[in-house]
């Protein structure tokens, strides 16, 4: 078969049959940052599907804004649709754009100021209940955090049902982008991870309808998600469907939970690793917040703090997001013939020397001379950019200042000195392992 992408220059090392596939699933990460030497776009044959990837901030820009209307979402989302439906990461065209309307005033100033009270009270509860010299796997324990929250937001009243969705979660996440990367019938194959993704999505599912159905049927006002969704109405006047909600859901419970702890997670490892920065950062979150708990207010002032996790985010984003062309366009000036694969590789922009000098170097301090909006469009993308931006990106700026400024103030996480963290091949990249030790905040320590 001719293949539509011929004129696009092509990576190197490609395999007869495999193409580019086995040296995309054994390094990933590095692989599609080698890319950039290539070209501003460039050929990937994934045993005989081709695939673009854009390498330039322009290249990722186009795809967002500049022609973002000529992109859906692609192959990885068409996988996910077993899993998420129709939700908001899944959906386009008409639907996207109503459900984004629905969905958009649950995350506006006022839900987040209260929004930040629960993430307040839950990082308060998590941190009490950790004592000095307790050892903790970092990523599981901020995932803990962070989807108990997201929980909590979504379903106020529902406790109970936070266990198994946790655990199912945690099996969807780890088959997401061998789902995706796969050739279709391997996928399907009765093997022990494809087995587990399927049975973790029918958990997921009956689960989340069983709550659905509970909040229809006993109509109290709660403060929470879950119930502004089942009152929601279109401008027609027209409720959500049940299915649609449970699509939404799983989406926001999926999106905001281990993003959030992944991001949390390298946080600590770097300031483990940079005490003065911690040092720096301890002392800007007791002269705001002095003896009391965090506030929505606060957050603004915490600007050291938000230079911090803004490092933490270039260095540590989600490996791809990907799309496809639904009309012939350009990116970066190269032409692109309409159903064209496209892969966006946040991780790589974001290490590209071009744009970040020492681009490996943990330096919250280069946002200080150099700020996101210094820079080229398409090179700080952590959200990604456009109509399909990130609706939880404020949420998850609060959420994570929230933590860390409360944990912080209790006491240190600090890494085993002795342990060097592997990525993970995941969707959003996180740790193997990232074993700390409670030890007492840095104040007490340094006075
Ligand atoms: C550090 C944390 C987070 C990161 C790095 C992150 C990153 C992203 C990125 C890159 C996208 C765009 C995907 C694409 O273009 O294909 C996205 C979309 C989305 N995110 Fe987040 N996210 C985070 C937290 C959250 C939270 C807390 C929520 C919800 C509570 C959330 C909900 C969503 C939803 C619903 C979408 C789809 C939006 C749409 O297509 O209209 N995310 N996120």
């Amino acid at each position: 078969m001719k293949d539509p992408l011929a004129k696009i220059p092509a990576a190197p090392g490609r395999l007869p049959v495999a193409g580019h596939l086995p040296r995309l699933l054994r390094r990933p990460l590095g692989f599609l940052g080698s890319l950039r030497e290539v070209g501003p776009v460039v050929r990937l044959d994934l045993a005989g599907r081709p695939v673009c990837v854009a390498t330039s901030p322009q290249a990722a820009h186009d795809i967002f804004s500049t022609h973002g209307r000529h992109f859906d979402k692609g192959r990885l989302f068409d996988r996910l649709r077993p899993v998420l439906g129709n939700g908001l990461i899944t959906s386009n065209g008409t639907l996207h754009t109503r459900q984004r309307k629905l969905l958009q005033p649950a995350f506006n100033h006022a839900h987040l100021v209260s929004y930040t009270q629960t993430m307040a009270r839950r990082a308060e509860a998590f941190a009490h209940s950790w004592h000095i010299g307790d050892r903790l796997e970092l990523y599981q324990t901020l995932l803990d955090l962070t989807f108990a929250t997201a929980a909590e937001v979504m379903f106020s009243s529902e406790s109970a049902i936070d266990v198994p969705i946790a655990q199912a979660m945690a099996h969807v996440n780890a088959g997401i982008l061998p789902q995706a990367l796969l050739p279709a019938p391997l996928a399907r194959l009765p093997l022990p991870p494809n087995l587990r993704y399927q049975r973790a999505t029918r958990q997921l599912h009956t689960t989340i309808d069983r709550t659905v159905n509970r909040y229809r049927t006993e109509p109290t006002e709660r403060d929470d998600l879950l119930f502004a969704l089942t009152t929601a109405r279109d401008d027609n006047g027209q409720p959500m469907p049940d299915a649609q909600i449970r699509d939404e859901v799983i989406t926001l419970l999926l999106a905001g939970s281990e993003t959030t702890a992944t991001v949390l997670s390298w946080t600590f490892y770097h300031l483990g690793r940079h005490p003065q920065t911690e040092q720096h950062l301890t002392e800007e979150i007791n002269a705001v917040l002095a003896d009391r708990p965090i506030e929505h207010a606060d957050i603004a002032r915490l600007t050291h703090t938000r230079r911090v996790l803004q490092e933490t985010a270039r260095l540590h984003p989600l490996a791809v997001v990907m799309r496809r062309s639904n009309a012939s366009t350009t990116i970066d000036g190269t032409a692109i013939p309409q159903n064209s694969e496209v892969i966006i590789s946040p991780y790589a922009i974001h290490r590209d020397p071009n744009l970040y000098p020492e681009p490996l170097t943990f330096a919250p301090e280069r946002w200080i001379t150099q700020p996101a909006a210094s820079l080229p469009k398409g090179a700080y993308i952590p959200f990604s950019e456009g109509t399909r931006k990130c609706i939880g990106d404020h949420f998850a700026w609060t959420s994570m200042a929230v933590i860390l400024a409360t944990v912080l103030r209790h006491c240190r996480l600090a890494p085993d000195p002795h342990h060097h963290p592997r990525e993970l091949l995941a969707a959003h990249p996180h740790a193997d392992r990232l074993p700390v030790t409670v030890q007492p905040p840095l104040h007490q320590t340094a006075g």
